[in-house]
């Protein structure tokens, strides 16, 4: 089943809105196939592996990270296609939360004979299919806010100078979680001020660029700005038509939401994501942006860039919305984890919910 896990993260940020998942096809204590789920729409992990042995794998176990679904979708169902190569046994790692499946996979496989095993590794397995998990359940991607930051928690200098605050390794670690996003979002502020690209660049070229999305409740940001065509720009419904015309010129998306004194409500864009089959987004900040995802408690992970310097008073800080008055309520992370990045300390951690 490690295998399997290891498999399905091959295919990170290529499959929605669907999950990753690893098949390993075994015999008698021999690995026979082995697949991986690697775009919406194509082979499921159990059909790649067996299609390595002709659709037939007679007395075998079959190890797959998620349950084998059992309808008719973008592809026929997997649980007939093990009946069918004969599989003696079939190791689930965790059931598939999807409502069309929910265990009817399991019982599927049962009824028919074969010995079905679930929850082996479900830690694992639930783990690298957290944002299938959240949309399956709410329909709303998995939210995960990423800055680089001084050690004194600002995002740019006085003035908004932000190049660079953080070394060059985590820039090209920011550029992976860039490649493995559906979307990436910053605030109208970021654009103005920075105007990047928000595209994936990695030494291997081999980067996927996420939806772009601006969040600019006023359509302030310039037509020439680097990130517009092809970018959905988030606005309230009464923002300027001319404006919003300037924009579409530029290949950008306008899309109205509701919201509140020229705000839009981050739930509506949270939903709105959604239905267009995000999975993940990525808020690349700035301060404002970040701190109000965290107050409407709309973040799930933090991962932070920290970088050896000091900016002091008057740099951009990393949440722009006022705090809470007492330490006991401060926002805080759970399952931190910390990995070395040349002199800077990237943070990552589960955004703990005050509810
Ligand atoms: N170090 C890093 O990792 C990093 C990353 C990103 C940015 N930065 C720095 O951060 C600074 C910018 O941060 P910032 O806090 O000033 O601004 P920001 O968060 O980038 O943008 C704030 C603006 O976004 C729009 N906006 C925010 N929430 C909205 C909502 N709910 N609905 C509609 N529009 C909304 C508003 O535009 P309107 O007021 O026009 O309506 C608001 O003024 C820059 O200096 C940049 O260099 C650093």
């Amino acid at each position: 089943m490690r295998q399997a896990v290891r498999l399905a993260l091959r295919a990170r940020g290529r499959t929605s809105p669907n999950p990753l998942v690893g098949c390993v096809i075994v015999r008698e204590g021999r690995v026979l196939a082995t697949g991986w789920h690697k775009q919406a729409g194509g082979d499921h992990g159990e059909v790649a592996a067996l299609r390595k042995l002709g659709m037939r794998a007679p007395r075998a176990t079959v190890y797959v990270t998620l349950e084998p679904h059992n309808f008719h979708g973008r592809t026929p169902p997997c649980t007939d296609r093990l009946i069918e190569a004969k599989v003696a046994r079939v190791v689930v790692g965790m059931k598939d939360p999807n409502a069309r499946v929910d265990g009817g996979g399991i019982k599927q496989l049962r009824r028919a004979g074969i010995e079905v095993t679930v929850g082996v590794l479900e830690a694992e397995c639930r783990a690298i299919n957290r944002p299938y998990v959240k949309w399956t359940a709410q329909k709303r991607p998995f939210v995960t806010l990423k800055a680089a930051v001084t050690l004194d928690g600002r995002l740019a200098a006085r003035g908004g100078d932000a190049r660079w605050v953080s070394g060059e390794l985590s820039r090209i670690e920011a550029h992976r979680m860039r490649d493995v996003a559906d979307a990436i979002l910053v605030g109208a502020n970021t654009v103005r001020l920075d105007n990047p690209a928000l595209t994936t660049r990695l030494a291997s070229g081999r980067g996927r660029d996420p939806k772009r999305v601006i969040l600019d409740g006023r359509l302030t940001v310039p037509p020439e700005a680097k990130a517009l065509p092809g970018a959905l720009v988030i606005t309230t419904r009464d923002s300027d038509p001319a404006r919003a015309r300037r924009l579409e010129k530029r290949g950008a998306e306008i899309v109205r939401l509701p919201g509140r004194r020229g705000q839009v409500d981050l739930t509506a864009l949270l939903d709105e994501l959604g239905r267009r089959d995000i999975l993940t987004l990525l808020v690349e900040g700035g301060g404002q942006v970040h701190g109000e995802f965290l107050a409407a408690g709309l973040a799930d992970e933090l991962a932070l860039f920290v970088a050896p310097k000091l900016i002091g008073a008057g740099g951009v800080p990393l949440i722009g919305v006022e705090g809470p008055a007492k330490m006991a309520d401060a926002w805080r992370l759970s399952a931190v984890s910390t990995k070395r990045l040349g002199d800077d300390i990237l943070v990552v951690g589960d955004v703990l919910r005050s509810d």
